[in-house]
Order: structure tokens, then C-alpha cells, then sequence
């Protein structure tokens, strides 16, 4: 076996709002990894210099942009894979979906404001699927929220128990440095230099720093949770790190951890039950799929997680779905930006695999004559919505296509309204229907018109029965691409009021009815 094949993998998404600093958070995780050739300048607006893991910014600048890296670090005998989740004006369903693909997802939280929206929408994601979180709350350099408040708020909002693993001493102005629980080390914080990791008694903490110090410890061990293993491997409690990305504080402190606490690659479910990393088959799935990566080659990149056994390039696989046989001859590994042509690869790594069209989003590759498919993916709630026809009429074969391919391959999702048969295009973030119309034109040449809707809430009826007289244009009755009836509301307000008003009426909000 060669030593990558060896290496233990972890393989991880952060979830954070845009600005928590989470690219830059990935950027000092690359450089302690040495996973990154050339360090990129931490994202400047005004310098117009972009950090490595947000290149997606450059490629839309060429044209269009889409979605996200991945990028692969080695840090103490470990090979750490970190899917990139676009947030900012790239969040879109793409961001749930890689969610799916890891097997721990770090959460980072901006320590001056709690947690913010697209966090607690991106845990949700991983709540369900029961994997671990660690938490880094950032920003310890700035007066931020009191760290017991913070971690009460985790407990409170996300509903899971919180383990402090160090404890800020100070913060902003006043930060002296952490306290590492685990072995009682200091590592001292001084503005502009690197941070030494000392004793506490050789960390010079003033009198009244190291009463506070032994106040919130003693809280902390007293009234705080208990330590598990098996909580955290559960999804039940999430170890929680202090520090300060941009300086580039508590960073090693939270990677020596990382490794230890985050989970190895999972077993994962399929239609012949629950399928072993290490079983020999090798079998992977898709969760996304990235057009016009390149613009010039107008390629596609089919991402492909590794569920068991080992990759080799120009091995032959079939596509469980439709059963035909493909040879696996162009797949890249990514490098923080670069693309590289990979030979081989092992579970829990993620392949890009060129794609011609044969894809769709959750497709199951795999070898052998065993044939299983891995469970769905989860449709995740869309928040916006577009009626969408063809600018010109003539065009409508062309239309019809473009429409029901990009659909299948799960770039956006398609509902339609009962007696005129509109289409309406569901999407979790405006990217989609940007590149949904850039699709459309460039490989189906068809010009489209978006006329965006009111609606925010899509709600499918799981029990009892929905008519006409019940709805109206605030709550639009369509259905969804396997006939389900579905209601798209405007607001919270329209829904809550049909909730009062209908209440033998059972709505499911997508993913928890799967
Ligand atoms: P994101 O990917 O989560 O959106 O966040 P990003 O890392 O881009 O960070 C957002 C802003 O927060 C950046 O400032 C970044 O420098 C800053 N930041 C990140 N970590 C820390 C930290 O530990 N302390 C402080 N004080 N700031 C931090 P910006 O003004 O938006 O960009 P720039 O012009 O400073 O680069």
C-alpha cells in the first residue's frame, strides 16, 4: 500500500455566514498544512487580491462563476480533504449538497454577533445528517459577546451541549491569550508577533487575569457539560475553540484538535444497506456538478465522493442508474486552485470527474457486478422562485430540453402551475438562476425570460387535501417534478395564516419528509 493510501482521511466543509472569516480561517489551515504552493493574500477588497480557497470570485469576473473547490492538506500523518461551501452571492443548493459529502463540518462563528442566518440553515444540514461540529469562534482579537454568553447561545439556538476546549483570557484590546484545557497551557497572544504556547505560570497573567481565569474554569468544570467522545462523533455536542483567524491565534491549537476530534469516513447507506469504507468495491456519488469550470473548454465536472475501496484513473465503472459502463479516464484532485490529474484515490477523498452529459447530482458509480445505488439526495428547500419561458416561441424543443436536462442534473428545480402548465424554477440562492440562464444560452442557445415571483417558502402537503378555493397568488398550488402537491407561500405570514386556518392540511418542508 503507498502511504497516501495509508493516511487516515478527514474530510470536512465549514459552515459559517458570509464574513465570519472562514476563507481566511481555511488560509492559515493551509499554510500550517503546507497544503497550499503559494500562499494567496487573504481576500482585500481594496487590494483586489483573492485568498486561494476564493478563486470561484476570478472565474466569475471571466464570465461565470460556479460553485466550489476542493482543496487537500496533510497535517500530522492525516490527510485533511476541505469542500469550500460558497456563501456570499454563491450560496445555492451546491452548498447544501457538499454538506452531504464530508464527514464534519467546522462551524465558524463571528464572536462579535453569535450565529447568524446561513449558519443556523447550514447546521441544519448537518444536524440531520447526525455528523460531528466543531465550533471556532472567531474574531477574539475584537470586543465580542461574552464567551459563557456565547456558548449559551450555541446550547440555546442549535439545541446541542457545548464543550469549551480553551478559554479566551481577555478579548479585543485586553486579549492575553487562551487557556487550553487539556494540558493547562497558555499560548500568549502579542499583536503582530507569533504566539507562543507556554505554561500557565510562565504566561505572566496578571493577578486578576488569573482570578477570572480560575472563576470561569471552575464554571466551566462545575456547571459546563462533560467531555464525550461519543457525543461530539454524534452530533450531540460540539467541541468549541476560541480564537483569531486573521491573527492567525488558536489556528494550530484548533488543527492538533481537529484531528483527533473530527470523524474518519463514515459508512454510508444504499439500497443494499449500509455500505463500509473499507469494503473493497469502489463506489462513490456525485453531489455536484460544475459547467464551464474553464470557460474555454466549456467542460463539466462531475464532483464524485468516494464511499469505498480505491479510485484508479481509466478504471471502468458503471452508472447504477441507467447501468451503463463508463471508463473513468480525465479525473482531477484539486490543489487549493490547480487542477492536477490524480491516479488514484481512496474513501473519503473527492474526485472530479469529467462529464459529458452523463451525470446527474446523487448519480452512484461503482465496479464489480454489485450493483446498489446510494440513498437519494435530500431536495433542500428552495427560496426563490421564477416563472421562466423562451424569449422566442419558435424555440420551445430546444426550451423543453435545455429545461429538463438541467433540471435532471440538479441545477435547479422545476415546479409547474396545475392548468397552464407554467414553469416555475425553485432555487435556494440567485446563482442557480444565473447559471441556469447561462446554460441555457451557451449550450442549449436558447435565450430565456425569468419573471421572479414573491414567493419565499415552498411547502409540500404530506396529509389531507388542497383545493383551488384554498389558494390564491400569495399561495400559489403547483406541483413539483414527481407530481407532489406543492404550496408556495410569500412569507411566513400567509403560511402561518394557512396553517390556523387549515389545520387538517399537513405541510413538510422538503428535507424532513425524506
Ligand atoms: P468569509 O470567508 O467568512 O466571508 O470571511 P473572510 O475570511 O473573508 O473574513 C471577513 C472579514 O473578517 C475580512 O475583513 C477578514 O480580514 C476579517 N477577519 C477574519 N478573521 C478575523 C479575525 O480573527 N479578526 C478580525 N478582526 N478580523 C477578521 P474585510 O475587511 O472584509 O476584508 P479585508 O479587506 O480586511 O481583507
Amino acid at each position: 500500500m503507498s502511504k497516501q493510501e495509508t493516511l487516515p482521511r478527514k474530510t470536512f466543509a465549514i459552515i459559517s455566514h458570509p464574513d465570519a472569516g472562514k476563507t481566511t480561517l481555511t488560509e492559515k489551515v493551509l499554510l500550517l498544512g503546507g497544503g497550499i504552493r503559494k500562499a494567496g493574500t487573504v481576500k482585500g477588497k481594496k487590494s483586489g487580491v483573492y485568498a486561494t480557497s476564493d478563486w470561484m470570485e476570478i472565474e466569475k469576473q471571466r464570465g461565470i462563476s460556479v460553485t466550489s473547490s476542493v482543496m487537500q492538506l496533510e497535517y500530522e500523518g492525516v490527510q485533511i480533504n476541505i469542500l469550500d461551501t460558497p456563501g456570499h452571492q454563491d450560496f445555492s443548493e451546491d452548498t447544501y449538497r457538499t454538506l452531504t459529502a464530508v464527514d464534519t463540518a467546522v462551524m465558524v462563528i463571528d464572536g462579535t454577533k453569535g450565529i447568524e442566518a446561513q449558519t443556523l440553515k447550514l447546521f441544519k444540514v448537518c444536524k440531520m445528517r447526525g455528523i460531528p461540529i466543531l465550533t471556532f469562534i472567531n474574531k477574539l482579537d475584537r470586543e465580542g459577546k461574552e464567551p459563557l454568553d456565547l456558548l449559551a447561545e450555541i446550547e440555546e439556538v442549535l439545541e446541542m451541549e457545548t464543550y469549551a476546549m480553551n478559554w479566551p483570557i481577555g478579548m479585543g484590546k485586553t486579549l492575553k491569550g487562551i487557556y487550553n484545557r487539556s494540558d493547562q497551557s497558555v499560548e500568549v497572544f502579542i499583536e503582530g508577533q507569533e504566539h507562543q504556547v507556554v505554561s500557565l505560570e510562565e504566561a505572566g497573567l496578571r493577578d486578576y487575569e488569573t482570578e477570572k481565569l480560575d472563576e470561569d474554569i471552575m464554571l466551566l468544570d462545575e456547571a459546563g457539560n462533560t467531555f464525550s467522545m461519543e457525543k461530539v462523533r454524534d452530533g450531540k455536542m460540539t467541541p468549541v475553540f476560541f480564537g483569531s483567524a486573521l491573527s492567525n491565534f488558536g489556528v494550530q491549537g484548533f488543527l492538533e484538535q481537529f484531528v483527533q476530534l473530527a470523524a474518519p469516513p463514515q459508512p454510508r447507506q444504499s439500497s443494499k444497506g449500509e455500505v463500509q469504507p473499507n469494503a473493497p468495491q469502489f463506489s462513490g456519488f456525485i453531489f455536484k456538478i460544475q459547467a464551464n469550470m474553464n470557460p474555454k473548454h466549456r467542460d463539466r465536472i462531475a464532483f464524485l465522493r468516494i464511499c469505498s475501496g480505491a479510485f484508479e484513473r481509466g478504471m471502468d465503472v458503471t452508472l447504477a442508474r441507467t447501468g451503463k459502463r463508463i471508463k473513468l479516464a480525465q479525473s482531477h484532485q484539486f490543489f487549493a486552485s490547480e487542477r492536477e490529474t490524480v491516479d488514484t484515490a481512496y474513501a473519503g477523498d473527492i474526485i472530479g470527474i469529467y462529464d459529458s452529459g452523463n451525470y446527474q447530482v446523487g448519480d452512484t458509480l461503482l465496479t464489480g457486478n454489485d450493483v446498489f445505488q446510494y440513498e437519494e439526495l435530500p431536495q433542500f428547500p428552495p427560496e426563490r422562485f421564477a416563472k421562466v419561458i423562451a424569449k422566442n416561441a419558435l424555440k420551445h424543443k430546444h426550451f423543453h430540453k435545455g429545461l429538463h436536462q438541467l433540471v435532471q442534473e440538479g441545477t435547479i428545480q422545476l415546479y409547474r402551475t396545475p392548468y397552464f402548465d407554467d414553469y416555475i424554477l425553485g432555487a435556494v440562492g440567485e446563482l442557480q438562476y444565473q447559471v441556469f440562464e447561462y446554460r441555457m444560452k451557451n449550450e442549449y442557445n436558447v435565450d430565456i425570460e425569468l419573471t421572479y415571483l414573491p414567493h419565499s417558502l415552498a411547502r409540500w402537503v404530506v396529509e389531507g387535501e388542497v383545493t383551488d378555493r384554498m389558494t390564491d397568488s400569495r399561495k400559489l398550488l403547483v406541483k413539483d417534478l414527481h407530481e407532489r402537491t406543492v404550496i408556495l407561500f410569500e412569507n411566513d405570514f400567509t403560511y402561518n395564516w394557512f396553517k390556523d386556518k387549515y389545520p387538517e392540511v399537513k405541510l413538510s418542508s422538503g428535507w424532513d419528509m425524506l
